[in-house]
């Protein structure tokens, strides 16, 4: 029987991160040069409710019944399963591949959640819709986490650039002129969940300079929103150096992360900054057709790893299915 797969994508945050756990607007954008791909293959000869399960990139070789009950994949199980409202599974192989460097900034947790919720629905032959793979996939979030703001499972299930608000309606960005990229790996990174109580708790020692902080980044998401919109990209790129200052302030750049940063600017970007929770993981920068060789070069020269160039707003079929 051939297999039914699914894929996800990587997301980066072009603006907004942190400040968008408080309520204010963030920007991301879906990484298709990165996927996370499911497969399932049908056992027909195993015992009925055996599914086995693979995934190299976390040295993951076991079964469903193994699966602690905490473990996010028990826990995706188990949301299937009461979906369709049965008690287990036919006979299965799961294979996972992802091409996402784990816990780097680029919503690896949440493009696998899509993809495996995807894949399993499809194969017990009914499809989620993106409405019940979002609220799902944000349900395991929770468990990676604790107090996500939803933005990772939003911007990998509708696969487009999002303007992103805590409990509003989604919003797609247009872009008008498509941007290129360059995104690179600082190094491991401190959990988001860590993290985002270090700036929790930051807040409620200093609320005065904290609200500052992210009513200011809120400003400069909005104002990046109109660049994207208006296709002005000379401005896209000075905010993204606005939204790195505050980031730094706030405590959450590494001396890495800065160096990466002086660089690609040094090197002709239009403008740089780290994505996602901060405290290491990668960097994203704003280039063109003449700066982008060169931005890639020098950042690998420093050190950086996992360098990809991607093009944002690019006309493109949404493939759910690969
Ligand atoms: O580093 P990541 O991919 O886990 O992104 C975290 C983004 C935050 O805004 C810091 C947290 C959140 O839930 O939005």
């Amino acid at each position: 029987m051939p297999a039914i797969a699914s894929s996800a994508p990587a997301k980066a945050i072009l603006f907004g991160e942190h400040a968008v756990v408080f309520g204010y607007p963030a920007i991301a954008v879906p990484i298709n040069e990165l996927k996370t791909r499911v497969a399932i293959f049908a056992l027909p000869q195993a015992t009925p409710g055996q599914v086995k399960i693979s995934s190299p990139m976390i040295g993951m070789d076991t079964t469903m019944d193994q699966l602690d009950p905490a473990d996010p994949m028990a826990r995706l199980f188990e949301l299937i399963k009461k979906h369709f409202s049965i008690t287990h599974f036919p006979a299965c192989q799961i294979q996972i591949q992802s091409a996402i460097p784990v816990g780097s900034g680029l919503g690896s947790g949440a493009s696998v959640s899509v993809a495996f919720l995807r894949a399993l629905s499809s194969f017990m032959g009914s499809p989620l819709g993106d409405e019940d793979v979002c609220a799902y996939a944000f349900e395991i979030e929770k468990i990676h986490h604790a107090t996500p703001s939803g933005i990772d499972n939003t911007v990998i299930t509708y696969e487009k650039p999002v303007l992103y608000r805590k409990k509003k309606p989604i919003s797609i960005l247009k872009v008008k002129k498509p941007f290129e990229l360059v995104i690179a790996n600082s190094g491991p990174k401190e959990s988001t969940s860590k993290t985002v109580a270090s700036i929790r708790e930051k807040h409620d020692q200093d609320p005065f300079l904290y609200d500052h902080y992210f009513e200011s980044i809120g400003r400069i998401t909005r104002n990046a929103a109109l660049a994207i919109k208006r296709g002005d990209l000379d401005t896209l790129g000075s905010l993204f150096n606005d939204n790195q200052a505050i980031l730094n302030k706030m405590g959450l750049s590494t001396a890495h992360i800065d160096e990466l940063i002086e660089i690609a600017l040094n090197s002709g970007a239009k403008g740089a900054k780290l994505t996602g929770a901060g405290k290491g993981g990668f960097v994203i920068a704003l280039v063109d057709q003449k700066t982008r060789e060169r931005v890639f070069r020098k950042l690998q020269d420093a050190g950086a790893t996992d360098i990809h160039i991607t093009t944002i707003g690019a006309p493109r079929l949404t493939q759910h299915e690969k």
